[in-house]
């Protein structure tokens, strides 16, 4: 392990020069691409001598320092990086070099996607294209020249505005882009290819124009429709509620097969995952439509919260990832459901971040040391960012938020910039001291709040008691400071009283009057990220009651854990929760996403994360047998549900269509635990009828896990219908991964060799592999055959793009939770690939940890 070394924030240095403008050539050819690469820098650091540039696999051919060719005495090449021996404080320096885009898979820096050239710099890829110094505080002004073969590329694209167009005689062509914003390297970006687009056009609140395009491979331009749609909604939300416009006068998008996340904000040039572009009702899912209008969305409010104004170094990432999720949350909230977005949004921190910040790689929003910075878009930098950004809109209210936000923007705006400085606003503009929120910033795991009550003499009180873990180190840390919404409900579930209360202190108590004992509706909204421990028999009434639909729903989700944990201790099934259930399904004006929700099991994760050593059969066991019980007693009123809301006809998308598809495939689903002939014809019938990709899974899905005989039929007319359609085969490959069934293990290994299945793309990967690694009955098999295979695929995938690979390795952070015989088997697995010799540190990483914790 040669490059295992930590960074720490600690050791940070602000740079020893800069560089002011990079104009950049690329000569894009079929085997190799050639750059000239001219920089004007300046020395900041009086007492650096050398100038260092990053470089990584670059092969130099010619180095020009002020015009005069630098011989081989002035210049050192060493592992990383490009030594520039003795330089003056201002010069001008050219550096021409070659790169293999064509085998690149790593898929950073410039690479092939099919048969589109683009790049991902983010976080360190720049170094990949050219020597620089590729850090965030170093911002340049950037000109950009591509030429290529005018055939196979006529579309050529950079940051900013074009600024030419010019032929060449052996068949290529160029254009040359010009960005007058300065920006790090990392939100420099090219495409070429061939491609078709779609356009369209915003007028800003101050009368500008603003051109909109979005390229895809050709043939593909009529599902575009939603992401540009979504793109003008996202302009204007971000006018009206943060003031805040666009200031270019092109805005372009480009949708690629081949890429590791789902999008990327780069300047007037975002780059995307096809998967977050394209959609119509035949092959995308309701939940694919939200997806790419939220993720337009957060590159787009990247321009102000990560470009304008970006981050100092990448231990700031939060800076801008946290609060652009936040952003984007509050948006999808406001054009959709406010209440289904919260849950929902709450839901996958709990599942995903919870997890994590349980884990050996458990990390503070704002890490102090890391190994590869690939490895830190993580659920806790992103999600828990997010929530800890709302918290503080919480406590400063709306006004002010947005002041402090204007402050932000005032005084930070064109600067790489530290959490702190965006503290400093919030708290300057709030009127609030900030210090002991600070630590939501650096401290690690997931704080529980006890809660107790007394009622006595018409005075409630409530009783708080902060219980914040350890770090992963094994240090004490310290209380934090959060708001915390509540309210007594009288017993009608009439609001008595309803206050944020601000907790500071490790144990508090608050007082409020009251006639008769009330009922406590608590973390409202989940105004804080933190565990709730209550004991109490309210959730009947809360569930049925409250007046704050968040707690509604996670008084359900607690009740039906309490009734499963109950169960798996060797109870009887509760039949209070089991009739605040049927209450549920008879309550008829609600919306009907919210009460699918509602209708909602708690999930395996759920349940697995309060068990200190984690019985996957224990939990299925259970789960299984009080969704029988639920689907049995209450089967006619779920079979009605299913008819009065199945429409097959209709693929519209507003929300009260969606809300029908919702309801009514979660009542297939909960009847489909009967296994019933009856259940089974209706999910057929459902497949076969359908307009919607949202009930074809949703059907497909039903079949895999009851009837292999119609699976079988379904899945093979899915195939043959869509076999050349890599994002709905995103889907096949997933419902086959996810399926409880016997023998799936075998199946995945077999549909490695489908020609739809390909090792190279990052989306096939996640849905073949990475959801098997997430398929707990089979991953965990007693065998020990799931982790030896996904070990294996994460051994041959880091040689192929370790970015991807430490992404599989994340299903073995419940190690420590796992029974001897598990751990055994799970231990042999991660020992055997720190042995793998070429290792990458992303790997490295992520399994040393694991394993270490
Ligand atoms: N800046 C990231 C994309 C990124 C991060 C690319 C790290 C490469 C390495 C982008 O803004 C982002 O956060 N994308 C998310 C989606 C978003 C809606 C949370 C992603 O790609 O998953
Ligand atoms: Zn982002």
């Amino acid at each position: 392990m040669s490059k295992a070394e930590t960074i720490y924030l600690k050791d940070y240095k602000a740079p020893q020069f800069t560089i002011k403008t990079c104009d950049l050539v690329f000569e894009l050819y079929e085997e190799h691409t050639q750059v000239t690469n001219l920089m004007n820098i300046e020395r900041v650091d009086e007492s650096a001598k050398d100038l260092v540039l990053d470089s990584i696999e670059l092969e130099l051919l010619e180095i020009y320092l002020d015009d005069e060719k630098l011989s081989e005495d002035r210049y050192v090449i060493e592992e990383e990086h490009l030594r520039v021996l003795n330089v003056a404080d201002a010069f001008k320096l050219i550096i021409i070099n070659k790169i293999y885009p064509q085998l690149n898979s790593e898929l950073e820096g410039l690479y092939k996607s099919g048969k589109i050239f683009c790049t991902q710099n983010e976080p360190e890829g720049f170094r990949r294209i050219t020597p620089y110094i590729d850090r965030p505080d170093v911002m340049a002004i950037f000109k950009t020249t591509l030429v290529a073969n005018r055939e196979r590329y006529p579309v050529l694209l950079s940051n900013g505005n074009k600024e030419s167009n010019f032929k060449l005689d052996d068949g290529r062509h160029g254009a040359t882009w010009f960005d007058p914003h300065p920006k790090p390297s990392y939100l420099f970006a090219l495409v070429a290819g061939d491609l078709g687009v779609v356009q369209d056009k915003f007028v800003t609140k101050s009368g500008k124009y603003v051109r909109l395009y979005i390229y895809t491979d050709r043939g593909n331009e009529s599902k575009c429709k939603h992401a540009m749609k979504s793109l003008k909604d996202a302009m204007k939300w971000d006018e009206e509620v943060y003031g805040r416009e666009y200031d270019l006068d092109l805005y372009n998008i480009v949708a690629v097969d081949s890429f590791n996340m789902g999008a990327m904000e780069n300047k007037g040039l975002n780059i995307f995952n096809s998967a977050y572009v394209l959609a119509d009702e035949d092959t995308a899912t309701d939940a694919n439509f939200m997806g790419i209008q939220s993720v337009i969305a957060h590159e787009y409010f990247h321009n102000w919260t990560g470009n304008r104004i970006t981050c100092r170094d990448w231990f700031q990432l939060t800076l801008k990832e946290g609060l652009t999720v936040f952003r984007d949350q509050c948006f999808s909230a406001d054009l959709n459901s406010k209440e289904v977005q919260r849950i929902e949004d709450v839901d996958a921190l709990r599942e995903r971040q919870f997890v994590e910040d349980a884990s050996p790689t458990a990390h503070p929003i704002q890490p102090d040391s890391y190994m590869a910075i690939n490895n830190f878009y993580t659920a806790t930098v992103y999600e828990k960012g997010a929530e800890v950004i709302r918290m503080l809109h919480t406590l400063l209210g709306e006004q002010k938020y947005r002041k402090a936000m204007d402050l932000y923007f005032d005084a930070f705006d064109g600067q790489a910039v530290r959490t702190d400085d965006f503290l400093w606003a919030m708290g300057k503009a709030g009127g609030i001291d900030l210090e002991q929120f600070k630590r939501w910033y650096h401290q690690s795991g997931t704080p529980k709040l006890q809660v107790d009550e007394r009622f006595e003499d018409k005075k409630y009180t409530l009783v708080l008691t902060q219980k914040v873990p350890k770090s992963v180190e094994g240090s004490e840390q310290k209380p934090y400071f959060f708001p915390l919404k509540m309210a007594l409900l009288d017993d009608n579930g009439q609001e008595i009283e309803a206050r944020t209360l601000i907790v500071t202190q490790e144990r508090e108590e608050f007082v409020f009057r009251a006639e008769k004992k009330p009922t406590l509706s608590i973390n409202r909204d989940f105004s804080a990220p933190i565990i709730v421990e209550q004991s109490h028999n309210d959730y009947a009434f809360l569930m049925k009651h409250d007046t704050n639909s968040y707690v509604r729903y996670e008084s359900a989700q607690s009740f039906g854990l309490q009734c499963i944990e109950n169960m798996m201790k060797g109870k009887e099934i509760d039949e209070e929760f089991v009739s605040a259930f049927g209450h549920i399904l008879e309550e008829d004006k609600l919306d009907l996403s919210f009460k699918s929700l509602l209708m909602e099991l708690p999930s395996v994760s759920a349940i697995m994360q309060r068990q200190e050593i984690v019985d996957f059969d224990s939990i299925y066991a259970a789960k299984e047998k009080l969704q029988k019980h639920l689907a049995l007693t209450f089967k006619d009123k779920l079979f009605s549900i299913y008819s009065k809301n199945h429409t097959p006809d209709s693929k519209e998308l507003d929300s009260l269509s969606i809300g029908k598809r919702a309801i009514k495939n979660r009542a297939l689903k909960l009847l489909s635990a009967l296994e019933s002939d009856e259940a089974v014809a209706v999910a057929n019938e459902q497949y076969n009828s359908s307009v919607t990709m949202t009930d074809r899974i949703a059907a497909l899905d039903v079949l895999e896990n009851t009837s292999p005989e119609f699976s079988t039929v379904a899945l093979g007319h899915f195939y043959k219908k869509y076999n050349k359609d890599t994002l709905v085969m995103n889907k096949y490959f997933s419902i086959l991964a996810a399926s409880h069934r016997e023998g799936t293990l075998d199946r995945v290994m077999a549909l490695q060799n489908d020609p739809a299945y390909n090792e190279l793309v990052p989306n096939l990967v996640r849905s073949l592999i990475g959801v098997f690694a997430r398929n707990y009955k089979h991953f965990h098999a007693k065998d020990g055959y799931g982790y030896k295979f996904v070990a294996d695929r994460i051994i041959d995938i880091d040689k192929i793009n370790p970015q991807m690979a430490s992404g599989l390795a994340g299903a073995f952070k419940i190690y420590k939770k796992m029974n001897r015989t598990n751990k055994k088997l799970m231990k042999t697995e991660l020992e055997r690939i720190l042995l793998e010799p070429s290792l990458s540190k992303n790997v490295y990483e992520i399994v040393s940890k694991i394993v270490k914790g």
